[in-house]
């Protein structure tokens, strides 16, 4: 029986030389894939309590609406700036050379929100940490941190170690 992991395709030196990119699109590409892939995503969930999901644009969105609507839960939009057109709270975050700002609607979260945070993929965890600032600021609570893919080198679960961090594939090495 085929795994997550056989429908993710590896591209060695994108975006430069000596990454090997682990890429999403070949599991979308396959209904199968596609499917196990959110199958494999809802089970990291299995007996956590959640009121809303929040995903990370752009490739989070990807797998956290389908798992949303899976389960009866409303799906919140962590944007990059300039993209949601209500009040918005902000968060800057560090890249490999500069930074990036991500927000989310002031409305998304109410206080006392338990949510399910979930992107593509975890690398250094800056990004998701930025996502769970701005779930805090709105007074939600991260209650999981959810991940396709997990590149365990880069050591974002250590980071991030006052999170509960679950990923379905873990790969060694950029
Ligand atoms: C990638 C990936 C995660 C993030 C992980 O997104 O989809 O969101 O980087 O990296 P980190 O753990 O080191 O923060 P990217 O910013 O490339 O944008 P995209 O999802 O819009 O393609
Ligand atoms: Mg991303």
């Amino acid at each position: 029986m085929k795994t997550v992991a056989d429908y993710i395709k590896t591209i060695p030196d994108f975006p430069k030389p000596g990454i090997l990119f682990r890429d999403v699109t070949s599991v979308l590409d396959d209904a199968e894939g596609f499917k196990l892939a959110i199958d494999e995503l809802d089970k990291l969930l299995d007996g956590v309590d959640y009121d809303i999901i929040a995903g990370v644009e752009s490739r989070g969105f990807l797998f956290g609406a389908p798992l949303a609507y899976n389960n009866d839960k409303p799906f919140a939009l962590v944007r990059k700036k300039g993209k949601l057109p209500r009040e918005t709270v902000e968060e800057s975050y560090s890249l490999e050379y500069g930074t990036a700002t991500i927000e989310l609607h002031k409305d998304a979260i109410k206080p006392g929100d338990k949510v399910i945070i979930i992107d593509d993929l975890i690398a250094t965890g800056g990004t998701v940490e930025a996502a769970a600032k701005l779930v805090e600021r709105l007074g939600g609570e991260v209650v999981k941190m959810i991940f396709l893919i997990e590149l365990t080198d880069l050591k974002g679960r250590e980071y991030l170690k006052n999170y509960d961090v679950a990923s379905v594939v873990q790969y060694e090495g950029e």
